[in-house]
């Protein structure tokens, strides 16, 4: 038993240091996710439906910028919770309440009105970089660059 709490341990140390530098190399592609040295495929439910949510925003914050209304943003974007992830160890403990954050924030993108909306579009954007703290470093700068001045 002490011996597997040891080995888990190492584990761990390993998959938190392996993904820092991880993070650096997708960061350099330009792709993608730190779980790619995971899956090198890399095609899971999951990161596609995160790379709609990021065309989304994309869109979103164009509109915002031309001074149009609030674009709709892709709308299965709940199936968060559901869609498969490359990783099927990930911890869904952290991984869904940092989801439902996200959801709620989009909610509020969509009740802006004239004066809230660049701020309820950053909430959004600043809970994708939340939730990529945990999991998922490589995209973060990326997903910054979608911030709007406020
Ligand atoms: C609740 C956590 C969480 C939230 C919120 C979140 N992400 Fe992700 N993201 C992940 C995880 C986990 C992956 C890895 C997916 C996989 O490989 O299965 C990922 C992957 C990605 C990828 C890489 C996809 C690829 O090509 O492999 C991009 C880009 C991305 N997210 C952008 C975003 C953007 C933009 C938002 C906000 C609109 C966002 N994410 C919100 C957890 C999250």
């Amino acid at each position: 038993m002490a011996r597997l709490a040891v080995f888990i341990f190492l584990l761990g140390v390993c998959i938190a240091s392996c993904n820092g530098a991880g993070g650096e190399e997708a960061e350099k592609k330009g792709s993608a996710c730190k779980m790619d040295s995971v899956n090198p495929n890399g095609n899971s439910e999951l990161a596609i439906l995160m790379r709609k949510m990021a065309a989304g925003l994309d869109s979103a914050k164009q509109g915002i910028l031309n001074h149009r209304e609030v674009r709709p943003l892709p709308d299965n974007i709940a199936t968060i919770l559901t869609a498969k992830k490359t990783d099927p160890n990930l911890d869904l403990t952290v991984f869904d309440p940092l989801a439902q954050k996200y959801l709620a924030s989009v909610k509020d993108y969509y009740s802006s009105t004239a004066e809230t909306k660049n701020h309820n579009y950053n909430s959004v954007v600043k809970a994708c970089v939340t939730c990529h703290e945990s999991f998922c470093g490589g995209p973060i700068k990326r997903i910054k660059k979608l911030l709007l001045p406020e």
